[in-house]
């Protein structure tokens, strides 16, 4: 701990919040009667039950999406959209590498290659400006990934789309109802998939959904997370291509209605609170993660980071301050996925696994050196969880430690 610190746990005497941050349920009586109704029956349905198919039919309905397909995880949503999208072995997808593992999980899985673009400084967004220079005659989809909440440049990532003709496939899992205008982050692309774990702004336990552009790539995709059986009139009278079973059961789809419901009170609520903490972190010496213009994040954390000119102590250091006074955060929000085992192996070996041989991987693909302004976000951005539950109590408290941390280091 640097001198810097030391000074601070000793003058600082009682942190400023000692309650739980943003606490309150998740879950309430409503999920529950839905359970316990959808297993009133004699049995629960294999495939397309009743509470799968309205769960299906409200979403199209809140995203304004003409296809959804519903699937275990943000993963395999995520698997489901790029098979729809005929990413096949040695193709390339140009993606964030500030993400969490399931965005990439899909495309090793399918045997090809995750090519990723540097972000834009000062947010963890890929830079739609880079993703040109990473094209190939491989690259079959551009996948942005929409972390926490804050929309990617949608609208230059189309253009560069249709000028090359190659799918875009969006990372919602972090970004339920998040805009750029009047457009939500999903609906721009081919396909948008999105996760409802546990963490997510609806929560199912586990579960997710892909929102598709074209009916075709819908049937495919709806096909392929369910066996490529014949369970509706379309689909071919026996397998017809290699599938998976990643289905959503209607247990999940009954807590996932319920909501659903609750999600657009739930997201103006963390907008409201977001809003607020960026509003108290204009006062200090912080700047809010940048986004494209007319965003409207949906705040799964609010990002910032110390202002360079006036910095004077480090991240890592203002966030052991931060948490010592109460308030939680940390740096980087996700890890850069660059920096993992399985890359570090790939770097090395392109052969390196016996299940996963995409041909096309290069040595030295995953050189760490190739993303910096991903390592510096990762080491100096900085973020607060936000929730429905964050209300005045989180945000007069952020102020007060604030005031208490800057006025330590300036004095
Ligand atoms: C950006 C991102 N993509 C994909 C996923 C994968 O979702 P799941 O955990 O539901 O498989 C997550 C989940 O944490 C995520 O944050």
């Amino acid at each position: 701990m640097s001198k810097t610190m030391q000074k601070q746990s000793i003058n600082g005497g009682s942190p400023v919040r000692v309650k739980p941050w943003s606490a309150g349920a998740f879950h309430f009586k409503e999920e529950i009667a839905a359970v316990a109704e959808a297993l009133s029956g004699p049995s629960l349905p294999m495939a397309r039950g009743k509470y799968v198919m309205a769960y299906r039919a409200m979403l199209a309905k809140t995203y304004g999406a003409r296809h959804v397909v519903t699937t275990s995880s943000g993963t395999t949503a995520i698997h489901v959209a790029l098979a729809a999208a005929g990413v096949g072995v040695g193709d390339e997808v140009i993606t964030s590498p500030i993400t969490d593992y399931g965005t990439v999980i899909g495309i090793i899985q399918l045997n090809a290659v995750p090519v990723f673009c540097d972000v834009v400084h000062g947010s963890m967004a890929m830079d739609a400006a880079k993703i040109e220079s990473l094209m190939t005659k491989r690259t079959k989809v551009i996948m942005p990934v929409h972390i926490g909440g804050y929309p990617v440049d949608m609208l230059t990532i189309m253009k560069i789309a249709r000028k090359h003709r190659v799918k875009v496939v969006e990372d919602c899992a972090q970004s339920h109802m998040t805009r750029i205008g009047k457009t939500y982050a999903g609906c721009f692309g081919d396909f948008g998939a999105f996760s409802t774990n546990e963490s997510k702004h609806m929560k199912t336990g586990e579960g997710g959904f892909v929102l598709c552009r074209s009916k075709s790539a819908a049937l495919y995709a709806d096909l392929f997370a369910d066996k490529c059986y014949h369970r509706f009139p379309e689909a071919p009278a026996t397998p017809a291509f290699p599938a998976l079973n990643v289905r959503m059961s209607d247990i999940t789809a009954a807590i996932a209605i319920e909501q659903l419901r609750k999600l657009p009170g739930w997201i103006r609520r963390r907008q409201a609170a977001g809003l607020e903490i960026e509003c108290v972190l204009s006062r200090y010496p912080l700047k809010s993660c940048r986004r494209p213009k007319e965003a409207r994040c949906s705040y799964w954390w609010c990002a910032f980071f110390l202002d360079e000119e006036e910095r004077r102590i480090s991240a890592e250091e203002f966030v052991k301050m931060m948490n010592a006074e109460g308030i939680p955060c940390w740096r980087g929000g996700q890890r850069l996925i660059t920096e993992w085992e399985i890359f570090k192996k790939l770097n090395d070996n392109p052969n390196y696994f016996r299940n996963y041989r995409p041909g096309a991987l290069r040595k030295g693909a995953y050189r760490l050196d190739r993303w910096p302004e991903a390592k510096w976000a990762v080491e100096n951005i900085i973020v607060i969880p936000v929730n429905q539950h964050t209300g005045k109590s989180e945000i007069r408290d952020l102020d007060r430690a604030l005031k208490k941390i800057f006025s330590f280091i300036s004095g």
